[in-house]
């Protein structure tokens, strides 16, 4: 599984020595799961290398990358400028600056890594890191994953290893090597299977070098966690969120240029809280969405919905035959399924027409569950699911967005949707 910490349960380690060598000299990135989403790796101190990624992505390259490290000395050579090792010779004899990591970030790193969690860090100069990976910034990116199979990659390569996520830029991220292999597939060599991944969003981001400390991405460390350590208790969102921008009141399309975590269909998400009319909770929209929805040629439209907490089977819609029959992502279907890697099922069945006989549409519902953490790690793969399936517009039951891993659900879904109904 993409997520254990114990490195003895790295399997195949030859597989891995293969990759960390492939990765010191390939200009091809290498996919690689962590316990947040699969990454493409590549030596963060070569710009060919680093180059690739964004060439694999499609990604422009105005993006910084986060830099993955496996363990806290490899981090303090980063914070050395390029000549300078962490002993302390260097040319000019004077002693190592920079080397230390901000004291700010101490009770962090004590608590959080390695884990779902970015620091960014001053970028010394001259950097040891390729250009590329900052974009041009005076800051990095770092974390240090959770995941042992990633660390044990980044000491195999010996050297840090600069990743975003694996997805083709515009798709959600990919939580299984299977998302990564339909996204990239001919674009790059290797993909390390490491199981589905158990936080399911991206990690947070935070800037520790401005006063009072801002989040810059929520992810899979909360901002409630946060603000439980010293010096981060006053910690601020800089993130923009939809709803925060005045957006309660009308639904609203995002703009092209920052399409993000958005599969083939048409994402409509309902702001948790949010009633329905009347007439129940998505049936109004539902001519509409109908009317909406271009069906892919010559076959039956297909309408999905996810359901997180309140929502009944099928959303009060008009429809009929829900069958138990579509397939289970993930592997872990026992009862005893660990709640990190038990995935969703997707029951199809079909919409009836306002007459409530006519057969409108091909239904397909996820139902997530309650559970926050369940939805993090679930929604991503629901996501590609739904459009593999055919989805031609996805109705998205949102979820309160406190300060816990909920926020980054929301901030996802939010960039996910192209109209909000609150
Ligand atoms: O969980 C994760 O963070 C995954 C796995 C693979 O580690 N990686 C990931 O990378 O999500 P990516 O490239 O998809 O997102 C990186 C985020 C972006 O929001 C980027 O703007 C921000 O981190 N970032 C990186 N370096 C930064 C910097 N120097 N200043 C500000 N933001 C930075
Ligand atoms: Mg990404």
């Amino acid at each position: 599984s993409a997520d254990t910490t114990d490195p003895s349960a790295v399997a195949d380690l030859t597989a891995l020595e293969e990759a960390g060598a492939y990765l010191r000299t390939s200009d091809i990135p290498v996919a690689f799961p962590t316990e947040t989403v699969y990454g493409l790796g590549a030596d963060a101190t070569r710009s060919g290398a680093v180059k690739g990624i964004y060439a694999a992505k499609g990604r422009p390259s105005d993006n910084p990358l986060i830099v993955h490290v496996c363990d806290l000395d490899m981090l303090r050579s980063f914070l050395l400028p390029h000549g300078k090792t962490i002993n302390g010779s260097s040319s000019s004899g004077s002693k190592p600056e920079g080397e230390t990591i901000p004291q700010i970030y101490l009770p962090l790193i004590e608590r959080f890594w390695p884990g779902p969690l970015t620091i960014l860090l001053p970028n010394p100069q001259p950097s040891k890191l390729a250009p590329e990976v900052t974009a041009g910034l005076g800051t990095f990116g770092c974390r240090m994953p959770a995941s042992a199979l990633a660390r044990t990659l980044i000491k195999l390569a010996g050297a840090p290893l600069a990743a975003p996520s694996a997805n083709a830029s515009t798709k959600p991220s990919p939580t299984a090597a299977q998302h990564v292999l339909d996204d990239l597939e001919g674009r790059i060599e290797l993909i390390l299977d490491g199981g589905s991944c158990d936080v399911g969003v991206e990690s947070t981001v935070v800037d520790g070098m401005c006063q009072p400390p801002v989040v810059l991405r929520p992810g899979g460390v909360s901002i409630e966690a946060l603000r439980a350590c010293p010096g981060w208790e006053a910690v601020e969102k800089a993130y923009k969120d939809q709803a925060e921008m005045g957006a309660k009141s009308a639904p609203r399309a995002p703009g092209m240029k920052y399409k993000h975590y958005s599969p083939k269909a048409r994402v409509v998400l309902y702001e948790a809280g949010f009633e329905g009319g009347k007439k129940g909770v998505l049936e109004e929209d539902l001519d509409k969405a109908l009317e909406g929805c271009v069906g892919h040629e010559g076959r039956e439209k297909a309408v999905a919905v996810i359901r997180t907490k309140q929502w009944p089977v099928a959303a009060g819609m008009r429809s009929v035959g829900l069958e138990q029959d579509s397939r289970v992502q993930g592997s872990d279907e026992g009862d005893n399924a660990d709640p990190g890697t038990t995935s969703f099922l997707v029951r199809q069945g079909a919409l009836l027409s306002a007459d409530g006989e006519t057969r409108a549409a091909r239904l397909l519902d996820v139902d997530l569950g309650q559970d926050i953490k369940r939805v993090a790690h679930g929604l991503f793969a629901a996501l590609r699911e739904l459009d593999r399936l055919g989805a031609d517009v996805i109705f998205v039951e949102g979820v309160s967005d406190g300060d816990d891993i909920a926020a980054a659900v929301m901030n996802r879904l939010r960039k996910a949707a192209s109209d909000i109904r609150a």
